[in-house]
C-alpha cells in the first residue's frame, strides 16, 4: 500500500476472483484469472491494460453486473466486510448507487437524448428512495451539478445541449448521486481531447478531496494513471501483471508489459502524443498461450516463459509481478 493509504479504513477486498465466459460448444474465455486487490478510504487505483485484457469484466464482476455469459468462478468480493457475491439480488440492487457506482464505458454518449439531465439525475436518486419532497430534489440535483463544474441552471437542458465533457461530468454527477464510497470509472476520458481529459481527471481529485471518495480508473493509457493515481493494477490476458505504487510503477516497473506499457508513453505530460504501441496483440482468452500470456510479445522472454506460468512474486511490501525474470534476478 501507498504510505498515505496503508492506515486508511479499507473499503474493497477482492481476492482470487476469476471470471469466465461460457457459451454453448465453445471453450470458456477465461476473462479474470486470479485477480485480488484492495480498496482504501479516498484511494484512487488505475485499473491498466490493452483492450480485451479484462478490465470491464473485473469491473462489471464487482457490481454483479455480468452479461448472462459470464461466470464468477472463484473468489471473494468484500465490501466494508460484507462478502457482495453471497449478498441475494435485492441486497447486492441496494449496493448499487449507494455504495458502489460505476460510470460505464461509453455511457456519456449513450445518455437519453429525450430527456434532460436533470430529470436523468433526479431518476437514480427517486429510484433508491432518497430524496424528499420536489424541492429537496431539485436541490440536491443543482448540488451534485455543482459539485463536477455544471452551472445548476444547465440542469433543464438535454443532452445534445452539452458538450462531451460536460457529458462526462454529468454521468459523474449521477454516479454520485446517492452519495456512494466508491465510484468505478471505466474509460471515462477515452474519446475526449487532452485538455478535457485532464479536466476530468482534475474533477476526480476534486472530488476525492472534498468527498473523501475512493475511485477505480480504468483506462489503456498509462498517461492517465501518472496524473492521478495512487496505486496501479495492470491486467494483461485477464491476469495481474503487476500491481504496486504509482511511483513504483512508474519509477521501478518489473514486467516487461508495464515497462512497455511506459514506452509507449513517452512524454507523460503529453499523453496522446503516443509514439509506439507495442506490437502484436493480447492473447485470446479462449486459447491462452501454455506459459507466460505476454511471453509471445515479451522481447526478453526466455524458455521458461513459454511452457510455465509466472506467479504473481512480491517484491517488496507492494510491489507483486508476475514475470519470471522477477524470480531469476
Ligand atoms: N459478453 C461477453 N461474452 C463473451 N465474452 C466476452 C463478453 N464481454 C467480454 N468478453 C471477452 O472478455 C475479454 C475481456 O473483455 P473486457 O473485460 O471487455 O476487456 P477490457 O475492458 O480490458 O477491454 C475479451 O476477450 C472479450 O472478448
Ligand atoms: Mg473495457
Amino acid at each position: 500500500m501507498p504510505a498515505a493509504f496503508a492506515d486508511a479504513p479499507l473499503l474493497l477486498d477482492v481476492r482470487h476472483l476469476s471470471v469466465d465466459y461460457v457459451s454453448r460448444g465453445q471453450p470458456a474465455a477465461h476473462a479474470v484469472d486470479d485477480v485480488s486487490f484492495v480498496l482504501r478510504e479516498g484511494e484512487i487505483l488505475g485499473l491498466v491494460g490493452e483492450s480485451g485484457c479484462g478490465k470491464t469484466t473485473l469491473m462489471l464482476s464487482l457490481m454483479r453486473l455480468l452479461p448472462s455469459a459470464g461466470r464468477i468462478v472463484a473468489g471473494r468480493v468484500d465490501l466494508l466486510g460484507r462478502d457482495l457475491l453471497s449478498l441475494s439480488e435485492k441486497e447486492i440492487a441496494d449496493v448499487r448507487w449507494k455504495e458502489m457506482a460505476m460510470i460505464f464505458q461509453g455511457a456519456m454518449n449513450a445518455l437519453n437524448p429525450v430527456r434532460t439531465i436533470g430529470d436523468q439525475i433526479s431518476e437514480v436518486i427517486v429510484r433508491h428512495n432518497i430524496a424528499g419532497n420536489k424541492a429537496v430534489l431539485d436541490g440536491r440535483i443543482s448540488e451534485l451539478l455543482e459539485l463536477v463544474g455544471i452551472p445548476a441552471n444547465r440542469k433543464d437542458q438535454y443532452p445534445h445541449q452539452y458538450s462531451g465533457g460536460m457529458r462526462q461530468r454529468a454521468m459523474i454527477a449521477m454516479a454520485l448521486a446517492c452519495a456512494p464510497l466508491i465510484v468505478i470509472a471505466d474509460e471515462p476520458t477515452t474519446a475526449l481531447d487532452v485538455m478535457i481529459q485532464a479536466q476530468i481527471l482534475e474533477l476526480l481529485l476534486t472530488l476525492r478531496q472534498k468527498l473523501g471518495l475512493a475511485v477505480i480508473l480504468v483506462t489503456h493509457d498509462l498517461g492517465v494513471v501518472a496524473e492521478i493515481c495512487d496505486s496501479v493494477l495492470v491486467m494483461y490476458g485477464g491476469v495481474t501483471a503487476e500491481y504496486a505504487s504509482v511511483n513504483t510503477i512508474y519509477n521501478n516497473p518489473q514486467h516487461p508489459y508495464t515497462q512497455q506499457l511506459l514506452d509507449a508513453f513517452p512524454d507523460l505530460s503529453n499523453p496522446s502524443d503516443r509514439l509506439t504501441s507495442i506490437p502484436g496483440y493480447p492473447p485470446r482468452l479462449d486459447a491462452l498461450p501454455p506459459g507466460c500470456r505476454f511471453a509471445p510479445r515479451c522481447s526478453v522472454a526466455f524458455e521458461r516463459c513459454h511452457h510455465e506460468q509466472p506467479p504473481l512474486y512480491q517484491l517488496s511490501q507492494f510491489h507483486l509481478a508476475s514475470c519470471h525474470r522477477v524470480e531469476s534476478e
